[in-house]
């Protein structure tokens, strides 16, 4: 069994896929590991919504870029992306073959945390199981909707934590080398030991 240290180093968000299909019940099992993460109060406050449909992907991909372009002012930090929206090209879920999107109950105060744990999960899962994945924030402004939401059957008291994607990488787009990390920053308070 591979350690989880090497599992952790070599996912890569993975942005291009084959046409491969994941079965839902191969689905359902990547969710039941995926939750098993710690949650405040015990709350577990997540709930799921899955899309294998990628022509609804895709019209939720194009949604996703017209609004973004709209409001350009009001979300600043998309301007750097200006260009990929315009594409008509680029569709923001890469054509995978899974969508899986992560609400979280808003009377449960720490569900942010709780439900990106569990979206992260997803993707080590993912990579475990020789599959890509990649947390598409670019669709936060689409599934955050009422009406979307209202589409989906999720209660109002839900917020959108993470859209995930999966699927089979395409070749040369698995885990492996990639993105370098930052040194980080560590006081040790060791109280002179
Ligand atoms: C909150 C969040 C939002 C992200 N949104 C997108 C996105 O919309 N599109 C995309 O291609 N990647 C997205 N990513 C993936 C990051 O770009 C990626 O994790 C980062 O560049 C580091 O690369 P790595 O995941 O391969 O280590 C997102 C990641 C996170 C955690």
């Amino acid at each position: 069994m591979d350690k989880i240290g090497n599992i952790i180093r070599r996912r890569r968000s993975c942005r291009a896929y084959t046409d491969e299909s994941i079965p839902r019940e191969k689905l359902i099992e990547l969710i039941n590991d995926a939750v098993w993460v710690p949650s405040g109060s015990n709350n577990q406050p997540w709930r799921f919504v899955i899309i294998t449909d990628r022509a609804l992907m895709k019209r939720y991909s194009d949604s996703a870029k017209s609004d973004w372009l709209q409001r350009l002012d009001e979300a600043p930090h998309m301007r750097q992306y200006e260009q990929a929206i315009k594409n008509p090209e680029y569709n923001i879920f890469y054509n995978a073959p899974a969508l899986i999107i992560v609400y979280g109950n808003t009377e449960s105060y720490w569900r942010v945390y709780d439900c990106s744990m569990v979206a992260y999960n997803l993707h080590l899962l993912a990579e475990e199981a020789g599959l890509g994945a990649c947390w598409i924030g670019f669709a936060h402004n689409i599934f955050s909707r009422d009406e979307v939401k209202a589409e989906f059957g999720v209660p109002g008291e839900y917020e959108l934590v993470a859209p995930v994607i999966l699927g089979h990488p395409a070749a040369g787009h698995g885990g492996g080398s990639g993105v370098p990390r930052k040194p980080f920053v560590a006081e040790f308070y060791d109280g002179g030991q």
